[in-house]
């Protein structure tokens, strides 16, 4: 079988979500104008939008309709968007840069970024149970509400986030950074790849597939992102570089080293694709990404 060549489809899958995005934040109410301007500033600046690419992939591997699968990667893209805002406060890690650009609570106010924030999740949960193009069934839809606010809540990113500023300037355990990790980024990503699948007619065998691939990659990408805080500088990366040593974080370089957490991001890649050989359908772009989130550079 042909692909298109994966710039191609990360090109499409990009400006697809990216209009939808527009779309979605040009559609509610415009007032006040100081937050809704704060919200299309954190959700439009940029990102690889690896997640909403992650939706479409998913999707597309288990032959979803294209067109059900844009309001899901809006409202990952929204919630993600939310987690960034509010992971840069002065409360939290305290960043003034994000995506090459000040962070929002620099660009505009920490109350504006706070209530940004709230309204961006709050936007991502009207979409998903409002929104005509999601799949029709009220019992999928209501899954797919589900599986977002679990990977957004306490048991993921919520409690994730919690437990990486408890963890500030501790010794934690493997186990324990593996949990931080798992939940403050694997959750989400890991609910991409589910929301995707529920767009489309999976087995029960294909779902529980996508699944592990989703969780073997959601560590992958927050290990990779730990040793690129290392390596990369901060005009490649578009954030301050070096931002976890300068604050005491337990990070996988910090705790294991730096080769071997390359190690074990590469074999979670390999064990995140290695799952896709169940699927009936081909996995192309799902292999792809997990190839870019495992090797990318920023
Ligand atoms: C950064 O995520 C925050 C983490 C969860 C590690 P991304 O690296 O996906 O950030 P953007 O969306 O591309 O800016
Ligand atoms: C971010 O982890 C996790 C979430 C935003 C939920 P980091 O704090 O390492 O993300 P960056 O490095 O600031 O993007
Ligand atoms: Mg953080
Ligand atoms: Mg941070
Ligand atoms: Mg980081």
């Amino acid at each position: 079988m042909n692909h298109a060549s994966f710039d191609t489809i990360q090109r499409e899958y990009r400006d697809r979500v990216e209009a939808a995005l527009d779309g979605f934040l040009s559609g509610m109410d415009a007032t006040p104008k100081r937050l809704t301007a704060a919200m299309r500033y954190a959700c439009l600046n940029g990102g690889k939008r690896v997640r909403a690419m992650l939706v479409y992939a998913s999707g597309e591997a288990v032959g979803a309709n294209p067109l059900l699968l844009d309001t899901a990667a809006c409202a990952v893209e929204m919630t993600h968007a939310y987690s960034l805002v509010h992971d840069d406060l002065p409360a939290m890690d305290d960043d003034d840069l994000r995506r090459g650009k000040p962070a929002c609570h620099i660009a505009y106010d920490e109350a504006t970024a706070i209530l940004a924030g709230d309204a961006l999740l709050t936007l991502a949960f009207e979409i998903l149970a409002a929104d005509s193009a999601t799949p029709a069934d009220i019992p999928r839809r209501l899954k797919m509400v589900q599986c977002l606010a679990k990977a957004a809540g306490t048991a993921g990113m919520t409690g994730g986030q919690a437990l990486d500023l408890e963890a500030v300037g501790r010794n934690l355990s493997r186990d324990q950074l593996a949990t931080i990790h798992q939940r403050k980024t694997g959750a989400l990503i890991q609910a991409c790849v589910q929301l995707g699948a529920l767009c489309g007619d999976a087995s029960t065998t294909e779902l529980a597939a996508l699944d592990q691939y989703g969780r073997h990659l959601g560590i992958a990408f927050q290990i990779v992102d730990d040793i690129l805080d290392e390596v990369s500088t901060t005009a490649t990366l578009g954030k301050t570089s070096g931002a976890d040593r300068a604050r005491n974080k337990p990070t996988y370089p910090s705790i294991i080293g730096l080769e071997t957490s390359k190690r074990l991001a590469e074999d979670l890649y390999r064990q995140a694709i290695d799952c896709l050989d169940t699927l009936a359908k081909n996995a192309y772009t799902l292999r792809q990404l997990a190839e870019m989130v495992v090797h990318r550079t920023y």
